[in-house]
């Protein structure tokens, strides 16, 4: 039995607490700071998951044995080399990589070189600096738009900008990096080849040697119906993904996988946990858009109903080294979510919305997302708020069936995109 401690309080981590919490081999669990969906299956803790002398008396005080990072804030501070580094934590099994391991995620210009390091295939580009800027400016001027310019750092995902012409992205780089629009995060950029496919994105679980990998899943980033719209953090996700047919993720495994998991190893980057690929297929061919150190969000919430393993178990194979020993077993249905937000959402929205219906839904999970208790109601507490999943035969059956059911939650303001998983 394994006392755990969560963190996170999105639907990622909701999602993860139901999965741990059905495994007998989960102890007392704690999530911090949870939402009022995770409250379903262990106890919440007001603790904010970056402050690591909170979590670390929570460690001690409640004799936790394993950590399971979800977002990758924590991670790209370096929540793995704390909690290595204290002797009273370090026998603490630590789902997520190293600081170093986490710049896959928290530098573009990081994760670009390591690429180029291990010819995985990716958009060709360059970066430049305030040092630079007079170079990146010619640079622009040479390239073909669409231009994609990326802030090196976290930028709570709104730190890449697609220019259609010349003209935006030479305003886009000077925002950047004259009027630090991302703060630090863009005093590096990266500007690199606009690649037109279809994304997908796909997950790995590492053990520094062997991988395991996870259910495939699509997410729908955009806020409005046919992906038009603001980037959100993604409004709905389907797993399995039609067009991932056993030739491409072949290649995906020999391309791109194997090549990661064996290049952290060859640079002793210690590295266990998730691996979020985000791939996008052009031509059949696929290329990585970006690297994560975690989950997707709302990916977790198809992918991991469709894992049929004890997640804890494969944890504790993780951490010994052992994930080569494990079969991955996959739901053969596919399942389908649906993201309910608050209504603005990505922009301002309001937050305390008392929210209903719970209690009709049938035959399908709820995720809390942004949600708490209040008064002893649950109101929304951020932009998404609720994942919707359905199991079913096929992408549309399972959808219908969160559509069914998104009809019976209410709050003011709700807001849902109505076709997600449309192209299939
Ligand atoms: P990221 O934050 O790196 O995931 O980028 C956000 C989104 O921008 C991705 O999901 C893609 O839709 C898009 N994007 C990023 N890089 C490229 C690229 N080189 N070509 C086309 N689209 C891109
Ligand atoms: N859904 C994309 C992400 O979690 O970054």
């Amino acid at each position: 039995m394994k006392n755990i401690l969560l963190l996170g309080g999105g639907g990622r981590e909701c999602t993860l607490a139901w999965k741990l919490s059905q495994s007998p081999l989960c102890g007392s669990f704690y999530i911090a700071p949870g939402n009022a969906g995770t409250s379903a299956y262990g106890t919440n803790l007001p603790v904010s998951y970056n402050d690591f002398e909170a979590v670390k008396k929570v460690c001690l005080d409640k004799q936790i044995d394993m950590v399971v990072v979800g977002p990758e804030d924590p991670l790209v501070l370096g929540i793995y080399d704390f909690i290595k580094n204290d002797v009273a934590l370090q026998h603490i099994i630590v789902v997520g990589p190293s600081k170093e391991g986490a710049q896959l995620e928290g530098s573009k210009a990081f994760s670009k070189k390591f690429m180029e390091r291990h010819n995985i295939p990716t958009a060709a580009y360059r970066e430049f600096t305030k040092d630079n800027f007079e170079e990146g400016v010619a640079y622009i001027r040479h390239a073909q738009p669409p231009i994609v310019l990326k802030a090196d750092g976290l930028a709570a995902g709104k730190g890449v900008v697609i220019t259609s012409s010349i003209e935006e992205a030479v305003d886009a780089f000077k925002s950047m990096i004259v009027d630090a629009q991302f703060g630090a995060a863009s005093s590096k950029v990266v500007i690199e080849q606009f690649l037109d496919g279809i994304e997908l994105s796909v997950f790995a679980l590492t053990d520094g040697e062997n991988y395991v990998l996870l259910p495939e899943a699509k997410d729908y980033k955009r806020i409005g119906e046919g992906d038009t719209g603001l980037n959100t953090g993604g409004m709905g996700a389907i797993s399995p993904v039609p067009f991932a047919d056993a030739e491409f993720m072949n290649k995906v495994v020999n391309r791109i996988v194997e090549p990661t998991v064996n290049g952290l190893k060859k640079e002793n980057i210690l590295y266990k946990g998730f691996i979020f690929f985000g791939l996008i297929k052009v031509q059949g061919e696929p290329f990585v858009i970006e690297y994560n150190c975690r989950m997707g969000d709302p990916e977790t919430e198809v992918v991991i109903p469709r894992l049929q393993n004890d997640l804890i178990d494969l944890f504790v194979k993780m951490e010994s080294g052992q994930l080569n020993e494990v079969k991955i077993l996959h739901d053969t249905r596919a399942a389908g979510a649906v993201m309910m937000v608050a209504g603005g959402y990505p922009g301002d929205y309001a937050r305390g919305n008392v929210m209903s219906g719970f209690e009709q839904v049938k035959g399908s999970l709820l995720f809390h997302a942004g949600t708490t208790n209040k008064d002893g109601a649950v109101v929304t507490n951020g932009g998404r708020v609720l994942a919707i999943t359905s199991y079913g035969n096929n992408i549309k059956d399972a959808l219908s069936k969160s559509y069914e059911n998104a009809q019976l939650i209410n709050y003011t303001d709700k807001y849902y995109r109505k076709d997600i998983g449309w192209e299939f």
